[in-house]
Parts: structure tokens; C-alpha cells; sequence
């Protein structure tokens, strides 16, 4: 039903999408997996042709690309690097049958962005700074983790080609080459699209 519901375009409420998962990710999703709406909103602007890969930066419970791979015709690739949540988001959309999106155990810096066309960014790198509201106890966090992986995004980003779309969410631009500009900005400033020039 909620995957039918978007891809009709019919609105889905959080509270409802969230019961997909168990309790204690449900606990999470206020403060770490992206609201539906804004969701959608990111998925459109990044897949605004058919079969566009977008990669999720830290795809989390997959809620990013779930919601994009159903309500657009782009391709979804979540790198995540707690294999717990890579697992949870691969069987549900495996039990719900969405087959342009894919999710993917790893750490970021073992991706090459060149296999993808836009990029989607919810400050994932943060939680190595702010520890005050953590996913779990598994990955450690260290201040200079999130430095490091801020360069090899930016430095990524830097090699792609002209036209390149990104996304950001809750994030400042510590990740975004000046090579991109602001395309358009929602949610008060909190959600930015950015397009290489
Ligand atoms: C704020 S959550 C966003 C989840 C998802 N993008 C969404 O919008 O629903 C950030 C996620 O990034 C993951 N993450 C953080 N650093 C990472 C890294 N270096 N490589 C892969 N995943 C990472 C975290 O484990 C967490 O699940």
C-alpha cells in the first residue's frame, strides 16, 4: 500500500512509512532518516530523466532511496556502512518487490562516483561530532573520521562531470566543491539542490 501510494503521488505520512521498520529504528527516524516529503522532493530533482543513478551518501535504514526508487523512474543506490541496516533495507525492498534500487555495505570512501550521475547528502559524516543522539555503539566516532570522508566526498564531487546534480540535507557545504552553484533551496534552508556549472 505505501509503495502503490507513491508511486500514484498520493502522500504517505512518516508515522506510516516508518512502521515499515522495527521499533528501534522507528525510534531513530525523527533525527536520522529523511522525512517523506522531503524525500520526494530530492529524488525529483536528482532523477529528473529516466535511469539516472543516484547514490545515497549513507543510506541508513534505505528510507532515501526506498521513497525515490517509488516515486520516480531514476535508479537507487544506497552505500551504507552498518551492515545491520544495509540488510533491513535490502528485505523490504525485496519482500515489496522495488527493483531500481540497490543498497550497498561499504564505507563511502571505497566508492567511486564515477559509476553514478547524482548524489543525494544527509550530513552523514555528523554523527562523528555531535555523538549526542547515536544509531548504535558499532562504529566508533572520531572528529577526524568526519573530516576525512568530507574531502574524499569533495573530492569525488570535484571529478564529476558538468551538470551533476546533489542534494543536501540538514548539511553545511563543507562537502560541495565551488565548482557547483545553489540551483534552488526549500524547508527554510535546509534542503539544497546543487548543479555543477
Ligand atoms: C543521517 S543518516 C541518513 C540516512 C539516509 N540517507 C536517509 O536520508 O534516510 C546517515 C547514515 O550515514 C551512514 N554513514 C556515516 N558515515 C558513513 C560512511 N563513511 N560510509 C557509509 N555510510 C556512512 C550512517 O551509518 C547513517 O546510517
Amino acid at each position: 500500500m505505501i509503495f502503490k501510494a507513491l508511486r500514484l503521488n498520493i502522500d504517505v505520512r512518516d508515522s506510516i512509512f516508518n512502521e515499515l521498520y522495527p521499533l528501534h529504528i522507528q525510534k531513530l527516524a525523527q533525527r536520522h532518516w529523511t522525512p517523506v516529503a522531503v524525500a520526494k522532493m530530492a529524488a525529483q530533482y536528482l532523477a529528473e530523466e529516466p535511469y539516472k543513478k543516484v547514490l545515497d551518501i549513507g543510506a541508513g535504514a534505505g528510507k532515501f532511496c526506498l521513497v525515490g526508487a517509488s516515486c520516480t523512474d531514476g535508479i537507487f543506490y544506497g552505500v551504507e556502512q552498518r551492515e545491520a541496516l544495509t540488510k533491513l533495507s535490502t528485505d523490504i525492498a525485496e519482500r515489496h518487490r522495488i527493483e531500481n534500487v540497490e543498497f550497498i555495505h561499504a564505507n563511502i570512501d571505497q566508492i567511486d562516483f564515477s559509476d553514478y550521475d547524482a548524489f543525494y547528502f544527509y550530513n552523514s559524516f555528523y554523527e562523528n561530532i555531535d555523538t549526542s543522539c547515536p544509531i548504535d555503539e558499532l562504529i566508533p566516532a572520531h572528529k577526524d573520521l568526519f573530516y576525512s570522508y568530507t574531502d574524499y566526498v569533495k573530492s569525488q564531487l570535484e571529478q564529476t562531470p558538468v551538470g551533476t546534480r546533489v542534494v543536501t540535507y540538514w548539511s553545511g557545504e563543507d562537502e560541495i566543491p565551488g565548482s557547483f552553484h545553489l540551483d534552488a533551496t526549500a524547508y527554510h534552508g535546509l534542503l539544497n539542490f546543487w548543479r555543477k556549472s
